[in-house]
């Protein structure tokens, strides 16, 4: 006997966290120096969320994903795969599995994906791939990163722009389908402008055997390089992805990108002739949290009533690799 396999992909739930530790432009200004006025005029960002000691990001992570499965209606036993998109686990085997033990979510597989701030982008699709081959039909995706731990604190260039976060989304197989078009890249070539990377110390174990051991050193960033990187190529995925969708920028109510940075927003919706008005914007408040962003805000969109059933949203992410992707899609629920 057949059976019905329900390919689209509804998006039923959100949830969001971030730590109550904020730190704003002016008590930055105690640290580096800097000025809110700097900040504010080349990021839009005004306060940062950080995460103190002893909190983990797989706790964060885990109270978005409550309030997202809680909105989408179901418990956490019926979820089954949970995507956790972070490039500052606490465990570098992998969180995901933790959030599930913690959820309860006994009947889910598990895993981590890196790609940076284009992390929650990549997941979407991943997940979507496995929903569309029949395979899975409830999907938590997280999107969450504790950059701070990786930020150098004493470089002005970097340590104003980014903060801590965890954002969440539930998907549900549906016969509806509210993925409309994607589009994914990466450029390994221009991986330089953006690392985080592990540097090593030799270690004499025998003779003639040695190893490599060390830890990473702070996030290095070629801040106009990856300027202009985002301002060329984002708005060009963001035409890919509508093209696959088969709609026109008009049809577009929200422009719902990586929180990088108000003035690559700006210049990215300007680009496409889209207004100010439809860019969806939580930056001032929280800085660029990595992976964690686009959900964090899709979440706060949701909440305050911004984003409406039927409402299409691009999606992009954009960031270390290089990579940048984005995604077209409705929101709605399984009875849209
Ligand atoms: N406060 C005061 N002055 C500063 C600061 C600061 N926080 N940071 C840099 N400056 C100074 C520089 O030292 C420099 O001074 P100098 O001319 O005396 O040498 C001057 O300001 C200009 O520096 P630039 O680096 O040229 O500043 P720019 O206009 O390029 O702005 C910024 C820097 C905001 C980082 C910009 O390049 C940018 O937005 N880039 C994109 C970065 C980004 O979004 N990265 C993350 C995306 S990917 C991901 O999410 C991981």
């Amino acid at each position: 006997m057949k059976s019905l396999v329900r390919q689209g992909i509804v998006l039923t739930g959100t949830g969001s966290a971030v730590p109550d530790t904020c730190l704003d432009n002016h008590q930055l200004n105690q640290m580096v120096v800097t000025s809110d006025d700097w900040i504010t005029t080349r990021t839009g960002i005004r306060r940062r969320h950080l995460l103190p000691p002893q909190n983990s990001l797989t706790a964060m992570a885990t109270e978005a994903a409550q309030k997202a499965i809680a909105m989408a209606g179901i418990a956490p036993q019926d979820l089954d795969l949970i995507i956790l998109a972070t490039s500052t686990p606490d465990d570098l085997f992998g969180n995901a599995s933790q959030i599930q033990a913690r959820l309860g979510a006994t009947q889910a597989v598990a895993f981590d994906l890196t790609a940076a701030c284009s992390g929650f982008v990549f997941g979407l699709v991943t997940a979507a791939q496995f929903m569309r081959a029949g395979a899975y039909q409830n999907v938590l995706l997280i999107g969450a990163d504790v950059l701070s731990r990786w930020v150098d604190w004493s470089d002005r260039r970097t340590c104003v722009l980014f903060g801590d976060g965890a954002g969440a989304v539930v998907l549900q197989a549906s016969e509806y389908d509210c993925l409309l078009g994607f589009q994914l890249h990466t450029d390994g070539t221009q991986n330089q402008y953006l690392k985080l990377g592990f540097q090593e110390q030799e270690k004499l174990l025998i003779d003639s055997v040695r190893v490599g051991q060390g830890t990473y050193q702070p996030i290095a960033m070629n801040g106009q390089e990856v300027y202009r990187f985002a301002v060329q190529k984002v708005p060009e995925v963001i035409e890919k992805a509508l093209y696959r969708a088969g709609l026109d920028i008009e049809q577009v109510d929200w422009l719902l990108m990586h929180q990088a940075n108000q003035r690559i927003l700006n210049a990215v919706a300007e680009r496409l002739n889209l207004p100010e008005e439809k860019i969806i914007s939580n930056v001032a408040n929280y800085g660029n949290t990595s992976a964690a962003s686009i959900p964090l805000a899709l979440d706060e969109a949701v909440r305050q009533g911004q984003i409406k059933p039927h409402d299409i949203v691009a999606l992009a992410g954009f960031g270390a690799g290089l990579s940048w992707g984005a995604a077209i899609f409705e929101w709605g629920s399984l009875n849209s």
